[in-house]
């Protein structure tokens, strides 16, 4: 794969009118980049979705969700829908971030029931997994993303898993300034796309785009996208500022383009 997919994942930052600012900041920033190299998404939080739909209209900016329910309506107070989110005009969808799982209870099952909930309706998952630091020494890195990925995309088709979008975020690089080296990631990649290749097929491992998650920065993108199987990043910090983001994307595909 030659293109690199970089999506900026605000979390619980900007407001309606600071989300629009910072798209309207981003846009020319960006409009060189051609849809051949990179893809461009950013998710804001639900209310600010709107306003960043509109301002990146007709722009090579996408726009995801941070989150879905699985059901179609009813009483889940405080949750938002696949068809609710269609209107907002999104593309994608974050399922199982981290964060998601750790404060509020995500499982590998519902976040299979979320995945299935956002294919159904025509959008874009971005499924994270990633290992705590105690996984990582303890030696249980493997184990634990053979068991959210088993568990998030059961039930699903090769075709489907082709299409899909994962982020390898391991926990202990989010917000820390602690990257995982580029070799590090990709040995991980690797193996993530090993396992796709042997649960869903060839196919599927050859389609399905791997971001790397936790500290990607413009300083390292470049580093990190260099490898075979790093397909672009997923990105939290670097993404609040429309210079940084801007430069990071153009980094991962300098990086992309000398791999
Ligand atoms: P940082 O880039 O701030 O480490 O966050 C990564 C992340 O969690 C993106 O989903």
């Amino acid at each position: 794969m030659s293109k690199v997919v970089i999506a900026g994942n605000w979390k619980m930052n900007k407001t309606a009118s600071e989300g629009k600012a910072l798209v309207e900041a981003l846009k020319p920033l960006v409009a060189d980049v051609c849809s051949s190299k990179a893809d461009i998404i950013v998710c804001p939080p639900f209310t600010t979705l709107s306003a960043v739909v509109e301002a990146a209209a007709g722009s090579n900016i996408k726009v995801g969700a941070q989150n879905i329910h699985w059901a179609e309506s009813g009483a889940f107070t405080g949750e938002i829908s696949a068809a609710m989110l269609k209107e907002t005009g999104v593309e994608y969808v974050i399922i199982g971030h981290s964060e998601r799982r750790q404060y509020f209870g995500e499982t590998d099952q519902t976040v299979n029931a979320r995945v299935k909930a956002a294919l159904a309706a025509g959008l874009k998952p971005i499924i994270c997994i990633g290992e705590t630091d105690e996984e990582r020494t303890g030696n249980r890195t493997e184990e634990v993303l053979a068991t959210q990925l088993a568990g998030g995309l059961e039930g699903l088709s090769g075709e489907t898993v082709a299409s899909l979008i994962l982020a390898y975020e391991p926990v202990w690089a989010i917000g820390t300034g602690k990257t995982a080296t580029p070799e590090m990631a990709e040995e991980t990649h690797c193996f993530i796309r090993k396992f796709i290749a042997d649960k869903f097929g060839a196919e599927a491992a050859a389609g399905v785009v791997i971001q790397y998650g936790g500290s990607m920065k413009p300083e390292n993108a470049a580093a990190l996208c260099s490898q075979a199987d790093i397909n672009g990043g997923l990105i939290g910090g670097a993404a609040l500022k429309a210079d940084s983001f801007a430069n990071l994307v153009k980094q991962a595909i300098e990086g992309k383009a000398g791999c």
